[in-house]
């Protein structure tokens, strides 16, 4: 079977592409001529140079592939229109292709957030068939690529994944928690609950999806089942590095001032900085939390590492690998 993967120079897409390789598939990675392929190296893949918001250079890409995995998005951007370039419209001009040049396709896999439904507001865990609210320009983005999708369903056989904040070794962002509770202090704005994922489990629950014929058309929310409170993603953390972590109180009112400086930075430097005043609209909901059961039904889904196994792990390879 032949998979194109995009973002697979990211922390996920890395893992994704390195499992899809192990399995069989014959693995094409959508590359940009500025990307850093550091976690490609040794794996079996073929490369291809594209960009999801040039429409011209993607039908190469997909031409002949059986299964694409949609994974290539901003999770941090200078600005609003750089997130709706490459999460809406690059979803769009990728889908287009498929849909133009691979119209046999087995299926087009598209990594879209729990950022794109929105926190928790009601009592209960939510479910995928509540009406979306994102709350940032991330999330709406991200949304906005769903409804492209959605465009092209009839057509391409489509399946939507939804994940909780994903973590492992190789991610970049919520490696900063990590380093500031080493460091001896953890930024602290009050309670709050998150759903998790830990980065193999996601990447098996993104080719059960792909592979499930019940899958197609659907989305579906996927996380590890847990909700966990801040203050126990702290104790996590602390313990599996040894140190006792004092926290530091952040009036909410203080995170939008932090924010607007960090967006300043990041117009100055041209740089994606992760704590910007679109993430701190998400900050300031306490409640990131999805219901999995409809994966775990339809997917037969079933994580297999818990937040203190996930943790110990991946505190772990950061040590190995001398992030810490
Ligand atoms: N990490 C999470 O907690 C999480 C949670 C839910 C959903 N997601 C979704 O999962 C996907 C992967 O996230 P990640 O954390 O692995 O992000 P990441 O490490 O930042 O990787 C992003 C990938 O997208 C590629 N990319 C960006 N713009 C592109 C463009 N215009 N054309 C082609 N490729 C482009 C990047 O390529 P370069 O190497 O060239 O920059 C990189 O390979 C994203 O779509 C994100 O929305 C992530």
């Amino acid at each position: 079977m032949k998979a194109l993967v995009t973002g697979a120079t990211g922390f996920i897409g890395s893992h994704l592409a390195a499992a899809l390789s192990k399995r069989g598939y014959k693995v094409t990675c959508l590359v940009r001529k500025t990307s850093n392929l550091t976690w490609l190296d040794g794996v079996d893949v073929r490369l291809i140079e594209g960009d999801c918001s040039d429409r011209n250079s993607l039908d190469a890409c997909v031409r002949g592939q059986d299964y694409i995995f949609h994974l290539a998005g901003l999770t941090k951007a200078v600005s609003r229109e750089h997130f709706y370039a490459v999460n809406a419209k690059g979803t769009e001009n990728l889908i287009e292709a498929a849909s133009e040049t691979a119209p046999g396709i087995k299926r087009f896999l598209y990594l879209s957030s729990l950022s794109a439904f929105g926190p928790r507001i009601g009592g209960s865990l939510p479910t995928e068939d509540e009406t979306p609210h994102p709350v940032s320009e991330y999330g709406k983005s991200k949304l906005n690529g769903e409804y492209a999708v959605l465009k092209y369903a009839s057509s391409i056989p489509a399946t939507i994944l939804r994940p909780s904040v994903v973590y492992g070794p190789r991610d970049k962002d919520f490696f900063l928690l990590f380093k500031s509770i080493g460091r001896g202090f953890t930024p602290y704005w009050g309670d709050g609950r998150t759903s998790l994922l830990y980065v193999d489990d996601l990447v098996e629950g993104v080719i059960l999806a792909a592979e499930s014929e019940i899958a197609a058309g659907k989305t579906y929310f996927i996380s590890d089942g847990g909700v966990y409170s801040n203050s126990e993603i702290i104790s996590g953390i602390s313990s599996a590095l040894g140190v006792k972590t004092v926290r530091v109180r952040i009036p909410k009112s203080l995170l939008s001032v932090i924010g607007f400086f960090s967006d300043g930075i990041s117009k100055i430097t041209g740089e994606n900085i992760i704590i910007n005043s679109d993430k701190i609209r998400e900050i300031m909901y306490p409640e990131w939390v999805c219901d999995v059961t409809r994966a775990k039904k339809d997917l037969n889904f079933q994580p297999a590492v818990d937040m203190k196994k996930g943790i110990i792990w991946t505190a772990d390879w950061y040590r190995i690998h001398k992030w810490l």
